[in-house]
This record gives C-alpha cells, structure tokens and sequence, in this order.
C-alpha cells in the first residue's frame, strides 16, 4: 500500500489530522490499535477551547458541535465555602468555551473520513514505523498472518502516551520531562441533570472535586483519590457521598445522584518529550506530551501540534516549502509547555498532597485568596483556560 502520510492512532489528532489533508488534496492512512468500538467507548475530554473549535470547523467536522455543544462563558471554583465564578467572556474580551465530548467529536471525526472515502485501518496489530532516518519510510501492520507494509512520505505518531512511535525515537536522542503525582481522578458519568449548568471545581481538605457535564442530562464528575484505590473499591453511593462532602453545601444539597454509566480511574502525570520530530516522524498530541487533566489542556495541546503540523505538511506538498516541517518541534513545543506550565499550576492549586508542609498548604490558600481577589490573576486564569493562540 502506498500514500503520502502515514498516521498511526485514530484518536482526535490521528483522525483531524487525517481529514484536513484530505480536504488539501493529501492522501493519508491512519492505523489504529483498537476496534471503532472501543475507540468511541473511552470517556475522556469534555472541554474545548475556541481554537480546537475552530480547526473542527475547518475540518468540516463542527456542524453537531455547534448544534449540540454548549458554549460557556465562565465556571466556578469553590473554596472554604466562597464560590468564585471565572468570567471567561469577560476576563478575555469575548472568549469562552465549548463543553462536547471527546466521544461525540470523534464520532464525527469518523463519520468525515467514512464520507470521503477514508482509510482508517481498525484493529491493526503490531504497528511498526521504519526506516524513519531516511525519505522513504514505512510502517507495517499485522493482519491475520499477513504483515501488511504501507510506503509514505511521512509518518506520524498520533498514537498516544503508551503508543510505539515515541519508543521508535533513539533513546540518545530523546530528552524526557515528567511529574507524576501522587493521585488519581475517579470519573463518574450519569444520566442526571447536572448540579451546575458551568463547571465547578473544588477544593476540599479530603480533596480535589470536579462538576462536569455533557448536555443537561448528562453529567460527569471527578473526585481526587489515591493512586493506590481501584474501582471496585468505589460503589455509587460511596462516590456521591464523598463527592458532596467536598463540595459547598447549597451545591451538594441540589445534587442529583444516579446509576453510573460509566467509571474509571485516571493516573495524573505531566510529560513532555523534546524533540518532536526525528526524521520523517512527527510526533502529535498525548504521543508527545500529556498533562493533568485539571485545566482542560490535553486534547486543546493536541489541536495546536495538528494545526502546526497541517499547515507545515501543506506547504511542503502545495508550495515546495519545508520550514513549517523544519520548524515544527520548537513551534509546537513552545506552546505545549505553556498548557504545561497552566495544567501544573492548576493541579497544585487545587488538589490535597498527601505529603504537603502546613507552609505548602498555607500558599495554596494564599494563592486561592489572591486569585479570588485579584482581577489580574483571574484574567491571567481565564487567558490560559479558553486557550491561547496557535
Ligand atoms: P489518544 O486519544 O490517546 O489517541 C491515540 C490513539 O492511538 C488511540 O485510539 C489508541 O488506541 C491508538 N494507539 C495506541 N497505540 C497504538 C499502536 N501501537 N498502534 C496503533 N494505534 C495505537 N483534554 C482536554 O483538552 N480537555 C478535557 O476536558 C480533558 N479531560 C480529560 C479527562 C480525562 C479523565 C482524561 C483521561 C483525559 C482528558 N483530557 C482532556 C485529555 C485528552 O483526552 C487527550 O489529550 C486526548 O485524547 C489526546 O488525543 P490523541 O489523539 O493525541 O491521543
Ligand atoms: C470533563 O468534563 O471530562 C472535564 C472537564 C474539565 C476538566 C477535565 C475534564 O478540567
């Protein structure tokens, strides 16, 4: 088999990726490890900046996203019994965000491919990226018996933090970056009318907690638990009980409870790998860099890498020019560590460490108070949350 640009994963980046080049003409093939199935049954992102909105709309993928998502213009932040609503619109000169699942978005992502004819290869077993310190590299998959070889121009790693095309960098030539905190977050989603129409997030001495949603039927929460716990440890009614316990107590009073639909532990952990590129392989989203989920960062850092990466791959093809792919790695990653930077800020101020000093646990309240009562640290709060510009 042979096309223009290899992609292995059909997550978001994989799948966007894939539709923007072929709106431009370029042909690309995306394999992907799992079934649509399993694919479409991971509950993760639930927040979109305006830029991962716009690209969708480019990638004329946005029609239910604009139709069924929900635009918001501010969320909470609960602490010591003050709720403290982030004016998004009006801290950012008319930003907001739009709350649609990463489910729904990809779902479209497929059905965009699916339209035009799109490859997108399911259940491709042992994805090998080759010779990619050359011009003609080349990926093989496993179908049956048979190894299926796929000859490109590039490839790119769209496969996730536990994917293979990382691992194909020379670890020599590879510098890695992490935290790993010592929490996780248990998800909760549930067909109930959620507490809040906006976000909240809130502090409590047992813990960081999350009121998300999915439409005003749907909602999903998160509470801050160990590392070591599991989900079977976690019955629904010890998750709404815990979750009101840290929450104000008008908010925990109008919470409505319900069956689970779905629940899972999240590992919290920031990770970034320099450079991007190696050779004719390019890394984009979780592949590269993956960060805690509190300031909503994840999928909106994979956009960026996508767009850079789009625009990069259509001068080269359209326009003979190859700075964009030159210059890739820096241009990506001077943005990806600002969503850094915020999801660790964010992370810090709002979660218990098991570990923390009283000193520790003293600055975390200051830098609540001064968030609360500063319009400058609001702004510069709303600023990185609605995203910042490509
Ligand atoms: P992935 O979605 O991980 O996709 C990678 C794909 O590659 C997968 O389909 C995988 O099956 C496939 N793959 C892996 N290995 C191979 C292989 N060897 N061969 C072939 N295919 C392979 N982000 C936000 O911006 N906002 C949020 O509100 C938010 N909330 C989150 C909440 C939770 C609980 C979690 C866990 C994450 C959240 N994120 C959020 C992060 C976001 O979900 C990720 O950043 C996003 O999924 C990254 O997309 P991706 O396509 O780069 O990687
Ligand atoms: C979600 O709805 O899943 C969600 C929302 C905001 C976050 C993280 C996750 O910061």
């Amino acid at each position: 088999m042979k096309t223009q640009v290899g992609i292995i994963g059909g997550g978001p980046s994989g799948l966007l990726l894939s539709q923007l080049l072929h709106l431009q003409g370029i042909d690309s093939v995306v394999l992907e490890r799992q079934s649509r199935e399993y694919v479409l049954g991971r509950i993760r992102a639930g927040v979109l900046e305006h830029g991962f909105a716009k690209l969708m709309r480019e990638a004329r993928c946005g029609e239910r996203m604009d139709r069924e998502g929900e635009i918001h213009h501010g969320f909470f932040i609960a602490h010591d019994g003050i709720r403290q609503r982030i004016d998004l619109h009006a801290l950012t000169g008319g930003n907001s965000v739009i709350v649609y699942g990463q489910t729904e978005l990809t779902r479209d992502l497929y059905a965009a491919r699916d339209a035009a004819g799109g490859q997108v290869i399911h259940n491709a077993e042992d994805v090998k990226p080759h010779a990619i310190d050359s011009r003609q590299p080349y990926l093989t998959y496993r179908r049956g018996d048979d190894i299926v070889r796929v000859d490109c121009d590039f490839i790119i790693g769209c496969d996730g933090f536990h994917g293979v095309s990382r691992k194909a960098i020379p670890k020599d030539k590879l510098t890695e970056f992490e935290r790993v905190y010592p929490f996780g977050w248990l998800g909760v989603l549930s067909r109930t009318r959620p507490v809040s129409p906006e976000l909240i997030y809130a502090t409590h001495p047992r813990g960081f907690a999350l009121c998300s949603l999915r439409s005003q039927v749907l909602s999903r929460y998160y509470i801050q638990v160990p590392l070591a716990d599991s989900v079977e440890q976690w019955s629904d009614e010890l998750f709404w009980d815990e979750l009101k316990r840290r929450l104000p107590d008008d908010v925990a009073a109008q919470l409505m409870t319900g069956a689970s639909i779905e629940k899972s532990i999240a590992p919290l952990r920031s990770y970034v790998c320099e450079p991007m590129r190696w050779g004719s392989l390019f890394l984009a989203g979780d592949a590269a860099h993956i960060v805690p989920p509190t300031g909503a960062r994840g999928l909106n850092s994979a956009a960026s890498d996508v767009y850079y990466l789009y625009h990069a791959l259509v001068d080269h093809y359209h326009h003979g020019d190859d700075r964009g792919l030159d210059e890739y790695s820096a241009k990506a990653l001077a943005r990806v560590w600002k969503g850094q930077r915020f999801s660790w800020w964010m992370t810090t101020l709002l979660h218990r460490f098991p570990d923390s000093s009283a000193f520790e646990r003293r600055l975390q309240d200051t830098d609540l108070a001064y968030l609360f009562s500063s319009r400058q640290a609001q702004a510069s709060l709303a600023e990185n949350y609605v995203g910042l510009p490509f």
